[in-house]
């Protein structure tokens, strides 16, 4: 059976090198409860992630603090070795039990942390490693520094940082090149709409986490629905178009378990957006982002 491939949402170049389908991969879910242990299903975790490279998906957003480390487990027992895809995974975060995330910026654990990385998914060299979290109780130039060492040193081929401003990035940039910023991000959530803008007038890849947290726009009678009625098409779909329209430099990662929720999120890239129906979606979900926040 053919299937819509990611392809179709076009590429960017990390760092202006590292090539990727715009439409990637979350692995955070193939994991258990509370992002904690082995998934529920192993067996259809593993499945999902086979299916990536047949769908066209060659890239894949993943942490060493998921499951932890079960998520990059996962990931080498299904497509190692990874030919055409790239992983990108983050430190910086230790896990002390369910749903418990600390950050931890001190440069000998970051470091620890990338050798964990390599080992867990069997690679020399990580294609894209993100510092999960700028850790308060180090300074931040500490954190930046051990970066800039981990890409000296090869063990790392780009670097990003996650949830961060952009006065955090400017900082960043002056001790390494930041080739990506993963910030959660969706129709409804524009907290981080400087850091985009900010992101794309430099040509930083933006990674939106949470891209399909469409929220009230995807009850019955919303714009997002009609819009979705439309194309045929889901709203979790037309909320993927939508983020994807929205800048060259986007990079959404959704996330599942599950085979058919990832085949439906891949044609996503199939969908074309009138301007005028972005637009309405664009004034729609910033309307209800400002009415949450009042
Ligand atoms: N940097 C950070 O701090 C940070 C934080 C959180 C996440 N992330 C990254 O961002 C990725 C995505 O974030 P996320 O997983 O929180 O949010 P998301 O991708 O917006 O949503 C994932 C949720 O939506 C469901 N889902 C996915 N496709 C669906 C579909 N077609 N129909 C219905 N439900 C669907 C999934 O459940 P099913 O499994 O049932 O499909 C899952 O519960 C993560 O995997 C991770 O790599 C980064």
């Amino acid at each position: 059976m053919a299937h819509t491939l990611a392809d179709k949402a076009g590429t960017f170049a990390i760092g202006g090198d590292l090539e990727v389908t715009r439409l990637g991969f979350g692995a955070m879910r193939v994991t258990g409860k509370g992002i904690w242990g082995e998934p529920a299903d192993r067996a259809g975790a593993l499945e999902t992630l086979a299916a990536l490279p047949d769908l066209g998906i060659d890239f894949i957003d993943t942490a060493d603090s998921y499951g932890p480390d079960v998520s990059e487990w996962l990931i080498k027992e299904a497509l190692h070795p990874y030919g055409n895809v790239k992983i990108a995974t983050k430190g910086g975060l230790a896990r002390t039990g369910p749903e418990i995330w600390l950050p931890v910026g001190r440069p000998e654990y970051l470091r620890q942390q990338v050798h964990k990385s390599l080992r867990n998914l069997g690679v020399e060299q990580i294609d894209l490693w993100q510092l999960h979290r700028i850790d308060a109780k180090v300074p931040a130039d500490e954190q930046f520094g051990a970066i800039k060492e981990f890409l000296d040193e090869g063990l790392i081929a780009h670097a990003g940082l996650s949830e961060v401003s952009v006065a955090d990035i400017e900082a960043a940039r002056k001790v390494f090149p930041v080739a990506t910023v993963q910030n959660r991000y969706n129709l409804v959530d524009r907290t981080s709409e400087d850091v985009l803008d900010y992101c794309t007038a430099n040509g930083i890849g933006f990674i939106p986490w949470f891209p399909l947290a469409a929220g009230d726009l995807a009850r019955p009678g919303s714009l997002l629905d009609e819009i979705a009625k439309k194309h045929d098409a889901a709203p979790s779909q037309i909320a993927l178009s939508w983020v994807l329209k929205k800048s060259p430099v986007m990079l959404p990662i959704p996330g599942t378990s599950k085979v058919a929720h990832l085949k439906e999120n891949v044609a996503a890239a199939d969908i074309a957006l009138s301007d005028a129906d972005f637009a309405a979606l664009d004034e729609e979900g910033k309307k209800a982002f400002a009415a949450k926040a009042a």
